[in-house]
């Protein structure tokens, strides 16, 4: 009997001979379902396209051929493409067990023997129905799961083999609740990263909370931390939860850690050790169940080997490590970023771009993104604004010549970075002449081509 839902369970019967078909109806009926009564394949198949059934009671034979259960066969892989979930139990006349197995293996949930016995076939019928309710359920449930999480993870791509290792390390330690420190220089994506982690994690229902070391003065930053009660200090007119009990049960990520104050660094590391903290001006400790991410793009540990950072605080932080590489060192991935700056500022500034004329993905390919990823954001950003289409030119993505001295210094280039860029300068001082580039570099030609491939610029 139903009782979950506000409508009857509906069950299609679909039998060529009037008196089963009746005698169902009556039975079930009973039971409280709702039946519809067919006589052919046909009629069953326009019947479940038309309505929504719950299950099928069917018949293997029907008039044109009483005995080998042929149509019934036929009908169930169509209706298997009309409802996949729809549970079908067919009926046999005869013990025939060749047949049952037969309309199993082409998609029938169960099979039942005529003359049926009353209990067994309700019994059979409510479990499959059942079972369909629970399938449907569960699909739902994770049909949901996967939209709330393709919508709070941040797009995050990379393609390049210096990345693999980064997105390996990010697979394992995201679902975790591992302390992770994030390093690398401005604009490669340590916050895109801190988001995905926190994302994959069990973490991801509540939002994560950020908490930014270099905007904020010493005096405020360990009330924000940590909260305060009133009176604590002068400004202190009410109580102010701080970010870690904010962060309760979810990420707390502490971005550019190397400027937390050298005094506050040690009431960090025992939040981080113990779970435990106070707010300002109370003895109340506080326990927080927290995840921490922390990034910085400075030297950590020259600053930890200087002083500057608490040696016990960054062992603390950097037990797992995510580098990432500078965009310099991943061309690979400028050309899939590029493009997915392109599709998205296309469509904000409703402009139809096919994308980069050949001439703007060379100055793309040999630029040096000093500014990482947020460098080439905002360059593809200014060449949708400024392009006049189809494709985006050289001129409207403002990539300033480099030289040495200028934004990228030599002196903060690998030896591999710096003979690219001399090389690159030197055929543009030579106009491309690869021969006379070479002479001047003191290279042979097939010296000076091993170079040009090695750096993709031929
Ligand atoms: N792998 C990536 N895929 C897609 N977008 C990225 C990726 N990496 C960075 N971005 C984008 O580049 C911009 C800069 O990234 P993000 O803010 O994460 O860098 P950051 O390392 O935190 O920079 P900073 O050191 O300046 O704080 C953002 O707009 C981000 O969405
Ligand atoms: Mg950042």
């Amino acid at each position: 009997m139903k009782t979950s839902t506000t409508h009857p369970y509906r069950v299609l019967l679909a039998d060529d001979q009037a008196d089963i078909r009746d005698a169902l109806r009556l039975l079930l009926k009973r039971e409280g379902y709702e039946t519809h009564g067919v006589a052919s394949p046909a009629d069953a198949l326009s019947a479940i396209e038309t309505r929504e059934f719950d299950a099928v009671l069917m018949d293997l034979n029907y008039a044109r051929d009483t005995t080998s259960g042929q149509e019934g066969l036929d009908l169930l892989p169509r209706i298997q493409m009309l409802d996949g979930t729809l549970p079908v139990i067919v009926m046999t006349a005869w013990s025939s067990v060749e047949v049952a197995v037969e309309a199993m293996r082409r998609g029938a949930r169960d099979f039942i023997q005529k003359p049926w016995e009353n209990t067994r076939l309700l019994s059979i019928l409510r479990t499959q129905i059942d079972l369909r309710q629970a399938l449907r359920q569960a699909s739902r449930l994770e049909a949901e799961n996967r939209i709330l999480r393709a919508e709070s993870r941040p797009t995050f791509l990379a393609d390049s083999p210096a990345m693999q290792p980064v997105l390996e390390l990010i697979g394992r330690i995201g679902p975790s609740d591992a302390s992770v420190l994030i390093t690398g220089e401005h604009g490669t994506g340590k916050e895109v990263v801190a988001r995905t982690l926190h994302a994959m994690s069990t973490r991801s229902s509540k939002p994560m909370v950020t908490v930014n070391a270099g905007g904020l003065s010493e005096g405020i930053f360990e009330s924000e931390l940590f909260g305060h009660v009133k009176g604590a200090f002068t400004d202190a007119r009410s109580d102010r939860v701080g970010r870690f009990e904010l962060a309760e049960g979810s990420t707390l990520f502490l971005d550019e850690i190397a400027n937390v104050p050298l005094n506050l660094q040690a009431k960090l590391l025992r939040v981080l050790e113990t779970g435990e903290m106070e707010r300002v001006g109370s003895s109340t400790t506080r326990r927080a169940d927290v995840r921490v991410l922390a990034a910085t793009n400075a030297d950590v540990d020259a600053e930890a080997a200087a002083g500057r950072f608490r040696q016990d605080l960054l062992f603390r932080l950097n037990t797992i490590e995510v580098r990432i590489p500078p965009l310099r060192e991943r061309r690979e991935d400028i050309d899939l970023l590029a493009h997915h700056f392109l599709r998205g500022y296309s469509q904000r500034y409703r402009k139809n771009l096919s994308g980069f004329d050949p001439a703007a993905a060379k100055a793309l390919q040999e630029h040096l993104w000093p500014g990482n990823v947020r460098e080439l954001d905002h360059a593809v950003e200014r060449g949708v604004l400024l392009s006049a289409g189809p494709f985006v030119r050289a001129a409207d993505l403002g990539l300033r010549p480099q030289a040495p001295g200028g934004s990228a210094k030599l002196e903060d280039m690998s030896l591999d970075e710096v003979e690219r860029h001399l090389i690159q300068r030197t055929l543009a001082r030579h106009d491309g002449n690869v021969s006379q580039a070479a002479k001047s570099l003191g290279l042979s030609r097939s010296a000076m081509y091993r170079r040009l491939q090695k750096h993709g610029l031929e």
